[in-house]
């Protein structure tokens, strides 16, 4: 589904070049739940802002159905983000004005397909994460562990294939935390989503059937 060759991300400050990520190959399958580990500053979140479509490496090829997708134009890759792909970030990166459901539906409203019901699937999504009865309330009215639900609900709003979760529980405590990788899995194994989440905690390993370890931006055969 995703295949991933030779994958480098160099960043260029000034005279300075950080090699974020080198030379990076990896499949994923459909239904797969695949885990990114590594200490911090290890290359995780460069990874997945490339398979997530938000920035584009140096040099490598990311094949998205057997297509490669680096060279597409900048629309041409945001449609297909909308479309396939749904991205949880550490913060949740709700907007701050809206409610729990206008954030959840307002993906739904950029891709505009005439035959969905946004608001009403944005409803079902809530209820799905748990949050019926937190649906009008704004992010601040939320605890971090119900903003990052309503983060996974908003990932969800245009039936990606595809999730990605960097490191998405990061900012919160341990029983929030596994209530957010429990809702993951269940996505998985009930809705078919094929999941690739970022974590530096070992405990972790239990919910993926796929591993990528990174130190110093390539690939190692385990974590250390
Ligand atoms: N936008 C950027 N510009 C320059 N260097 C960056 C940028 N983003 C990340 N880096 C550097 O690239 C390396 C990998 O960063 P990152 O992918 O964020 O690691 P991780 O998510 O594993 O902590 C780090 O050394 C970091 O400082
Ligand atoms: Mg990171």
């Amino acid at each position: 589904m995703l295949t991933v060759k030779n994958l480098t991300r160099i960043y260029k400050l000034g005279k300075v070049e950080v090699n974020a990520l080198v030379d990076v190959s990896v499949g994923l399958d459909e239904g797969d739940v695949t885990c990114i580990m590594g200490k911090s500053g290890s290359g995780k979140s460069t990874l997945l802002r490339q398979l997530g479509l938000i920035d584009r490496p140096t040099s490598g090829q990311i094949l998205l159905d057997g297509k490669d997708v680096t060279k597409l134009s900048d629309s041409a890759r945001s449609k297909l983000r909308l479309t396939y792909l749904g991205y949880i970030f550490q913060e949740f990166a709700l907007l701050p004005e809206l409610t729990a459901h206008e954030n959840v539906y307002l993906p739904g409203m950029m891709l505009a397909e005439k035959s969905v019901d946004y608001r009403g699937r944005a409803k079902e999504l809530l209820d799905i994460v748990g949050l019926k009865e937190r649906i009008d309330h704004k992010p601040k009215e939320l605890s971090g562990g119900e903003q990052q639900r309503v983060a996974i609900a908003r990932a969800l709003i245009n039936n990606p294939r595809i999730l990605f979760a960097d490191e998405p529980c990061a900012n919160l405590d341990t029983i929030s935390s596994e209530r957010i990788m429990e809702t993951l899995v269940n996505l998985n194994k009930e809705m078919g989503v094929t999941v690739v989440f970022v974590s530096h905690d070992p405990d972790d390993k239990k919910y993926a059937n796929k591993f990528i370890y990174l130190k110093d931006g390539r690939q190692v055969a385990e974590y250390i």
